[in-house]
């Protein structure tokens, strides 16, 4: 099947089968670059179904890219508690002031614009351009790579085959109706060619597929394995005698950073004099890394790190917390230990 009968047959499927969702409008680009925006944002690492309603939430209280360059940090954290990830918020900020500073608030259109504004590498630039300006761009991203591999039957690892998957991806985009089209590619992916028990009989490239109905086609695209780095390391919650609970801000850098948590280590213990044997544990999982902590639980009026302050439990949600911390609260009150 021809490259261009692919993507018509893609297209077609679309208009009955593509999702509705909040930051797209069927036919063409949406009307509201920010609200792409943010939505990229967020669905960089993380599914649909769960930025629903923090993009519901985010675009209510922060509706224009000139009222999130004069939100406060603390705001644009609170807004994202949750969906993990946080440096997107930070580069998300970053990139509104930059826009309305240096842009005068309207989005730039071209790819070296865009891909120098904080938090936008190739893929985001791309889906960004396709979605927010029906430019010609070409998505590249876990859903495409799994739908090109599978489409010519490439079985190799997907990471050594970058530029080949990429090459056939540029070849199939319809450069009339990109917007549209990188949505259609997302939906295939997401909805019929998933990653298991793909719905072959319902997808609109069945009778071009290489893959369909071989016993393998679960395991398009092969990975390369790279097991995760395993850590080990200790929590601590602490409380004081009238039950508030001790907590600090993480530094400006690095994972996590600005959020706020409970004193802890990625690994071995801290020099605190708190060493209790406990079997209370959680375990997290980050990208690249198998996070376990060791929670352990002590009681004292004075604070053994500099940078804490103690609030009350009932203040917690105040104080913008990591998925991790939130785990490890949860786990020491469900076991009555806070
Ligand atoms: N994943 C990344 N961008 C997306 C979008 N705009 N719609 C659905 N899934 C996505």
């Amino acid at each position: 099947m021809k490259e261009n009968d692919l993507s018509a047959r893609l297209l077609d499927w679309y208009e009955l089968n593509g999702r509705s969702l909040p930051w797209r409008i069927k036919g063409g680009a949406h009307p509201d670059p920010y609200a792409v925006f943010v939505s990229e944002f967020m669905l960089q690492q993380t599914t649909v179904k769960t930025v629903l309603g923090y993009f519901e939430r985010f675009m209510r209280r922060l509706p224009t890219v000139e009222s999130l360059a004069s939100a406060t940090e603390e705001e644009v954290f609170s807004l994202w508690q949750g969906l993990g990830y946080y440096s997107r918020a930070r580069s998300l900020h970053e990139t509104a002031k930059t826009v309305v500073r240096d842009h005068g608030g309207k989005f730039p259109r071209t790819r070296a614009e865009v891909q120098k504004l904080k938090g936008f590498g190739a893929y985001t630039a791309a889906s960004f351009l396709a979605l927010a300006f029906n430019m010609p761009e070409t998505v590249v991203d876990g859903n495409v790579t799994r739908i090109i591999c599978r489409l010519y039957h490439l079985t190799a690892p997907a990471a050594s085959m970058k530029k080949l998957i990429a090459d056939k991806a540029v070849a199939i985009t319809d450069c009339r109706r990109p917007a549209d089209y990188a949505s259609a590619i997302m939906d295939l992916g997401a909805t019929v060619c998933t990653p298991k028990k793909p719905q072959c009989l319902l997808c609109p490239w069945q009778s071009a597929c290489l893959s369909r109905g071989r016993p393998d086609v679960e395991q398009i695209p092969a990975q390369s394995k790279i097991a995760k780095q395993e850590k080990s390391g200790a929590v601590y919650l602490i409380t004081d005698s009238a039950g508030r609970i001790l907590i600090r801000r993480r530094s400006e850098k690095g994972l996590l950073s600005g959020l706020w948590e409970f004193p802890w280590t990625a690994e071995g213990c801290l020099p605190l004099p708190l060493a209790h044997a406990s079997d209370l544990q959680i375990t997290h999982v980050f990208t690249h890394i198998r996070q376990t902590l060791t929670i352990y639980c002590r009681q004292t009026d004075e604070s053994p790190i500099a940078d804490g302050i103690f609030v009350a439990p009932f203040e917690l949600d105040q104080y913008p917390f990591s998925t991790m911390m939130k785990k490890v609260y949860r786990k020491a009150l469900a076991a009555g230990k806070i």
